[in-house]
């Protein structure tokens, strides 16, 4: 019997997966921001680089903009995407994350997935043979955070020893932004009711300073931010929540607490009268639909990054800014 070949090829490195902010180092995440910037200036005449690829977008639960931006940039870029539609995928029959995971991955170049718990997320990671980007789970939202950030730098510059306020519920989107202030090194103060914050106590991987005055947290801030204060899947809690954060909304008095030229952002959707004032959400120092833009831009530097032989592609090509 003729033995078998010893095996030659080395085995595919794990695909690298975007679950958190801080999957990324540091410096990887300044160098997803510098690309980010870098194909907003490009426009249409970005490289299309990602051409052959395919990108899965799996959304358990509504979103416009993350799937848009999604599916744009790998437009953009050359490539192809699908959205499953979740209700209509065996998932939403019981099939677990891990079996949708081998089936799936195996196809694809990299699966955006927004998912209920972040349990399901990470145990469909760990069954992927490509990237897994979390599109928003229960814990986090980091592709929001790339583009907030992304555009900071593009209004404000250096975000670095920055004081940034976040009013409102220690939500997913809260706490990406928590784990930036650790990585990037700037001070977020947080204004939310302790009952709405106790999960996030002892969590080394972020850094925020809480307090349940919004005067407090805006005071003197560069950026002043909110979300919704009932997210996708807290509807059971709606009643209490508003009680509970009716004097937190962003409004043009708390604005003016902060610095004369500080920015306002929100992830949308939005709920005017709520959260926000309308004149602040629709006012001059609001950033939202330049946030949204961005997503698009934050989300193409990430599948670059992330997917082999992309990263640095087209360095040396005049693009370092
Ligand atoms: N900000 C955000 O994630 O929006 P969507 O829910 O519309 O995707
Ligand atoms: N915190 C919100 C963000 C939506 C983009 C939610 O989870 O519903």
């Amino acid at each position: 019997m003729t033995p078998r070949p010893a095996q030659i090829m080395p085995a595919p490195p794990p695909p690298r997966h975007f679950a958190d902010l801080n999957d990324l180092s540091a410096d990887e995440l300044r160098e997803v921001l510098r690309r980010a910037a870098l194909r907003k200036r490009e426009g249409r005449a970005a490289p299309r680089n990602l051409a052959g690829r395919f990108v899965l977008l799996m959304m358990a639960k509504p979103s416009t903009r993350t799937r848009v931006t999604f599916a744009a940039a790998v437009a953009r870029a050359g490539g192809d995407s699908a959205a499953l539609d979740f209700a209509a995928s065996q998932m939403s029959r019981g099939e677990s994350p891990a079996d949708a995971a081998r089936s799936v991955s195996p196809l694809c170049d990299a699966v955006a997935l927004r998912i209920g718990a972040h349990s399901e997320l990470a145990e469909f990671a760990a069954h992927a043979k490509c990237p897994v980007i979390n599109a928003l789970t229960d814990r986090s939202h980091p592709c929001q955070i790339l583009a907030d950030l992304q555009t900071f730098a593009e209004l404000r510059g250096e975000i670095r020893g920055q004081k940034i306020a976040w009013i409102g519920d220690a939500n997913n989107v809260f706490f990406s932004w928590a784990q930036a202030a650790k990585m990037l090194d700037f001070e977020l103060v947080a204004a939310c009711p302790p009952e709405f914050r106790a999960d996030r106590d002892g969590d080394d991987s972020i850094r925020v300073r809480f307090t349940e005055s919004p005067q407090d947290a805006a005071a003197d801030a560069a950026l002043v931010m909110t979300d919704v204060w009932t997210s996708m899947g807290d509807e059971a809690e709606k009643s209490r929540r508003t009680a509970a954060f009716r004097a937190f909304q962003v409004d043009a008095k708390l604005m003016a607490r902060a610095r004369a030229d500080a920015i306002f952002m929100h992830c949308l959707p939005a709920h005017r009268g709520e959260e926000v004032a309308a004149e602040v959400l629709d006012g001059p120092q609001s950033a939202a639909w330049i946030q949204v833009e961005n997503k698009m831009h934050a989300a193409r530097a990430l599948l670059e990054f992330l997917l082999p032989g992309e990263k640095g592609e087209s360095e040396g090509k005049g693009e370092k800014s």
